[in-house]
C-alpha cells in the first residue's frame, strides 16, 4: 500500500483528500518538485529543496517546512529504496472559487512516491534512445518556476505521440528552449552547448549536474542559443531530467541526427553520470 504524505500527516493513498475548491484544483496555482531517492538517499536534495523555494518565492506562497525530514520519512515508510518523490504545495483552499486570494490561506502541501526502474544496474545499451518533434513554446515567460499549470506541456507531449515520436522540443523566437519535460543538449564537435538559464527554461536539477560534469571531466561546454538548423546539424541531441536521467535523441521532425546511434559525447556523460548515483547508492 502506497504511503502519501497531506498536510502533516502521513496516510494510506485512499485517505488523503483535498478540498475541491483547493486552489491548486482549479486554477492550477501550485508548484511542485521531482525528487529521485536512490537507497532511501535523497539525490542533491539541497538543490531541489532549493528550486522548490525559488519556486514557492516567485509565485508567493509562504511556506517553510522541514522539506528534508517530510521527504525522508515519506521514503522510509514507502520502504526506501529507488523511489521518484512528487511534491506539491499548492496556494490552499478558501471555500470558494475566486481569483484574487488572501495571504492568510494555509497552503496544501501534498507529496507521494514511485518506484524507478532499477537503473542500478543499467547500462549504455538499456538506454532507449528517442525520436522527437519541435513545436512552438506556447508557455508563459516564467518557465524557471516550476508550476504544475502543464497544459502546453501535456499538449504538446500528446502531438508528439500522435506523430508517432516520444518527447516535443519547444522552439521560441527561433530558438530551442528545452523538452516538455526535459532539458535539451546538442554535442557538435566534440563541444557540448544547452540553452543558457534563463526566465524561459527550467533550471534542471539533472542540467546542472551535467555541466559540472562536463567541467571536471574536460568536456568542453557552453552555455548558448541553439536554433534550428543547429539542433538538426547537431552530431549529438540529449534531453535529461530527474526521473530519465540522460537520453540520446536520435531523429528530430524525421530527420536523422547525426549517425542515428547513441554518441560517444552521450556515453561518456551517460557513465559519468551514474557513477555519480553508483556512488550514492553504494554510500562512497
Ligand atoms: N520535470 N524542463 C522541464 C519543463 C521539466 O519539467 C523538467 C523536469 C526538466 C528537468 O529538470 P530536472 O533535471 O530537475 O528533473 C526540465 C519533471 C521530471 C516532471 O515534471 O516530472
Amino acid at each position: 500500500m502506497n504511503i502519501v504524505y497531506l498536510n502533516g500527516e502521513f496516510l494510506p493513498e485512499q485517505e488523503a483528500k483535498v478540498s475541491v475548491f483547493d486552489r491548486g484544483f482549479l486554477f492550477g496555482d501550485s508548484v511542485y518538485e521531482v525528487i529521485p531517492f536512490y537507497q532511501g538517499v535523497g539525490f542533491r536534495l539541497d538543490e531541489h529543496i532549493g528550486r522548490l523555494n525559488h519556486s514557492l518565492r516567485a509565485v508567493r506562497i509562504q511556506n517553510d517546512q522541514d522539506w528534508v525530514g517530510i521527504l525522508e520519512q515519506l521514503v522510509s515508510k514507502n520502504g526506501g529504496g529507488n523511489l521518484s518523490v512528487y511534491l506539491q504545495v499548492t496556494r490552499g483552499s478558501a471555500g470558494k472559487r475566486s481569483h484574487a486570494y488572501d495571504d492568510s490561506l494555509q497552503p496544501t502541501v501534498f507529496a507521494c512516491c514511485t518506484e524507478i526502474k532499477d537503473i542500478w544496474q543499467a547500462g549504455v545499451d538499456d538506454v532507449v534512445s528517442l525520436k522527437a518533434i519541435v513545436t512552438e513554446d506556447l508557455r508563459w515567460h516564467r518557465c524557471d518556476i516550476k508550476s504544475t499549470c502543464l497544459l502546453p506541456n501535456i499538449l504538446v507531449l500528446q502531438q508528439a505521440k500522435d506523430e508517432g515520436v516520444q518527447e516535443a522540443l519547444f522552439s521560441r523566437d527561433e530558438k530551442l528552449t528545452e523538452g516538455s519535460a526535459c532539458n535539451l543538449f546538442i554535442v557538435k564537435r566534440g563541444v557540448l552547448y544547452t540553452p543558457k538559464r534563463s526566465s524561459e527554461i527550467l533550471g534542471g536539477i539533472t542540467r546542472e549536474l551535467i555541466l559540472e560534469l562536463a567541467d571536471k571531466h574536460g568536456i568542453q561546454f557552453q552555455e548558448s542559443d541553439i536554433d534550428y538548423d543547429r539542433l538538426l546539424s547537431a552530431d549529438e541531441v540529449w534531453v535529461s531530467s530527474s526521473t530519465r536521467g540522460i537520453v540520446p535523441v536520435i531523429e528530430i521532425d524525421g530527420q536523422q541526427i547525426g549517425n542515428g546511434q547513441k554518441g560517444p559525447v552521450w556515453q561518456k556523460m551517460f557513465e559519468l553520470f551514474t557513477d555519480v548515483q553508483r556512488k550514492l547508492m553504494t554510500g562512497r
